[in-house]
């Protein structure tokens, strides 16, 4: 895959250790959700290194000191469902109060095209920064149509976390969506004939809820 300027792949020893647990197969479904919720807080903190700070006046039992914040009502979290819900609790550990907003997209099966189901977004959400979330970046349908119906909404300033990238849909997103940061915990080798990522994990949505 090429180097990428809005590609951030992150190389942290604990996301390696907690994401090879994710893809055993032997992993139920409650260690899988807690998983994807843990990597997810990470990720976010990581990706929250270049956050513009506003300056706040706090009093601390000595002195009157300026602090800096981030503008916590300023962010909002949108999963790309279903896969995408698993990680709204792992960013709301971060930004507690953040609204959410929900765009429902599934791969049609034969052909892999996404197609937009549902899209329900909190006012004002224009001018917040914005957190796209799915687990799975595979062949990047989902994440590009996503995107850009989160632009044609308004949205300027969105971020896209996936725990789990394939070259293929990596490369399409950052090409797609060159002013997006594409935040992926892990890159992976390939995709197969059905889309699926290698090693991957599996189906994430089936092993977050149970439906398989
Ligand atoms: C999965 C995943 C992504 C999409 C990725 O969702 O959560 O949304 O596939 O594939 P792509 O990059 O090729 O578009 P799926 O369509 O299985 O729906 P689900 O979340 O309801 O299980
Ligand atoms: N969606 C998933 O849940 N898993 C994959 O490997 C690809 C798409």
């Amino acid at each position: 895959m090429k180097n990428y300027k809005n590609v951030f792949v992150f190389d942290h020893p604990l996301i390696k250790h907690k994401v090879s647990i994710l893809r055993d197969k032997n992993t139920g479904m409650k260690e899988f959700r807690e998983l994807i919720e843990e990597i997810t807080t990470m990720m976010t903190y990581e990706s929250m290194r270049n956050v513009q700070l506003v300056p706040v006046t706090v009093e601390t039992p000595l002195e009157v000191t300026t602090q800096y914040r981030v503008p916590e009502e300023s962010v909002a979290i949108v999963p790309i469902l279903r896969a995408g819900l698993g990680m709204v609790n792992g960013v709301h550990k971060v930004f507690p109060t953040a609204r959410v907003g929900h765009i429902g997209m599934y791969r049609d099966e034969q052909t892999l095209e996404p197609q937009e189901y549902y899209c329900k977004l909190p006012d004002g959400i224009e001018n917040k920064t914005v957190f796209l979330v799915d687990p799975m970046l595979a062949t990047g349908g989902s994440a590009c149509d996503a995107l850009a119906a989160l632009k044609k909404r308004g949205c300027k300033n969105i971020r896209f976390m996936a725990i789990i990238g394939a070259p293929e849909g990596v490369s399409k997103v950052a090409e797609a969506h060159p002013d997006i940061p594409v935040y992926v915990s892990t890159l992976d080798r390939q995709l197969n004939e059905n889309g699926y990522i290698l090693p991957g994990l599996g189906d994430a949505g089936d092993r977050l809820f149970g439906t398989k």
